[in-house]
């Protein structure tokens, strides 16, 4: 029995996902039956590295999502629209869907969950995170017994990249993001990476799937990496932890019906597993009970290891036709219910440690000032160092013990007005894991 795929987009994924399709030897032998009927492109004359019959290639992407003959849609176009449309298209003509497209699943998945368990048809988005990094399909499956607690992760290749040459060469993020642009590794606008969307598109669906409850992405916290300076990770590299852009989804202790669900740089103690996670490889950290601590790691991009989460969705989808048709009631631990909404806990209930570094006049009692303001704040401290003088100021950098965030807040907001404190600024806060 041949299963037919509708493939929309062939761009970097689509031309990977083609070539796995087309050279099925020495693989899985179910791939051997699963053909491409067609495919859709916005750009017909650009010239391709695959070879595929000029025939199935056309423009009319609706042509594709409503015809009869395809069992699969595979949506590999990328942004919000024609894609989303497509894929309820395509849902609506009881086709199965398979798509990488993060950001229409962080924003959409609940639309498109319902009508897919409506039509009785799977939506698989193995690819939407973590690139070619098995971690849908495992908290789906493999750790479905387990009560998940936590999933943290880096899960930005680009940013994850950013931050480990800047802690190897000092140099400022301007300097690397400029080089990592020239090198082919960041893009021209670097908003998305570096500000943090990407991570965060892709942590809603980490949580909705680890959770099983919808969370709205204008709830996530999100913070990028422009702000973190060399000093700043040469500081923390000499107090014992590296930066990185954490992506996490977590029970909230602060409020136990909530998620806390955010994305910012932290400090990672150096003996951590995400602390040694370099370059633009990406690593989730799942924490479930009773199996504690388990990490996937790997290609968080690029069309090869993108196009290997994408077919192997494919895979899922075929071998379940093969072995039970097609049913009304789709297998429970391939298909995503429809979720109920999630509360997430706001920032400022938020109970983590902190880092901050506070550049004031130096003077006999300065720490003890700070100290004490803390302390007014109920924000005890871990250590606080004067470490250097920048421009004539004493530089003091704060770690803090498990605090709630408001408070620390608010203990900032008064040192910033403190008489007995001369030119005070705080050029950088950070939360520390
Ligand atoms: N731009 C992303 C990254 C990959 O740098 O990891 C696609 O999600």
């Amino acid at each position: 029995m041949a299963f037919k795929i509708g493939l929309l987009g062939l761009g970097t994924v689509g031309t990977a996902t083609a070539e796995i399709l087309l050279n099925p030897q020495k693989r899985h032998p179910l791939l051997q039956e699963i053909e491409i009927q067609r495919v859709g492109v916005r750009s017909p004359d650009k010239s391709r590295d695959v070879q595929l019959p000029p025939d199935i290639i056309t423009t009319d992407l609706e042509a594709i999502v409503s015809d009869s003959s395809i069992d699969i849609v595979v949506e590999l176009l990328g942004g919000l629209e024609p894609a989303r449309s497509l894929i309820l298209k395509a849902i609506s003509h009881h086709k199965h869907v398979v798509t990488a497209n993060k950001a229409v699943i962080s924003r959409y998945g609940s639309e498109i969950f319902s009508a897919a368990s409506q039509a009785g048809v799977y939506v698989l988005i193995e690819a939407a995170v973590g690139g070619g990094i098995p971690v849908i399909q495992p908290l789906k499956h493999s750790l479905s017994a387990n009560r998940i607690n936590r999933i943290l992760g880096i899960v930005n290749g680009t940013t994850n990249y950013i931050l480990t040459e800047m802690a190897a060469e000092g140099s400022d993020f301007a300097d690397v993001l400029a080089e990592a642009q020239q090198l082919g590794y960041a893009e021209a606008d670097p908003t998305a990476d570096v500000d943090g969307f990407d991570a965060a598109d892709k942590i809603v669906i980490l949580a909705e799937t680890a959770f099983g409850e919808q969370v709205e992405l204008e709830d996530v916290h999100r913070e990028g990496i422009g702000k973190v300076s060399a000093l700043d990770i040469g500081y923390a590299e000499r107090l014992g932890f590296a930066i990185k852009l954490l992506a996490i989804a977590q029970d909230s202790p602060a409020t136990p019906d909530s998620l806390e669900v955010r994305v910012h740089p932290t400090l990672v103690p150096k003996d951590h597993p995400l602390a040694s996670i370099n370059g633009v490889n990406n690593a989730i950290l799942v924490e479930g009970e009773p199996i504690g601590q388990v990490m996937f790691f790997g290609p968080g991009a690029g069309g090869g290891a993108t196009a290997s989460a994408v077919v192997s969705d494919i895979m899922n989808i075929a071998g379940i036709l093969q072995t039970c048709g097609r049913t009304e009631t789709p297998h429970p631990l391939l298909s995503t219910a429809p979720q109920q909404q999630c509360s997430v806990t706001p920032m400022e209930k938020l109970v983590t440690r902190f880092y901050a570094r506070i550049l004031c006049v130096d003077y006999p009692g300065v720490i003890g000032s700070l100290g004490t303001c803390f302390g007014r704040h109920d924000v005890s401290l871990e250590s606080i160092v004067q470490i250097d003088f920048q421009n004539g100021l004493a530089e003091i950098v704060v770690v803090t013990h498990d605090v709630r965030e408001g408070n620390f807040r608010s203990a900032l907001d008064e040192i910033r007005n403190l008489d007995a404190i001369n030119n005070v600024s705080i050029p950088s806060v950070l939360r520390v894991l």
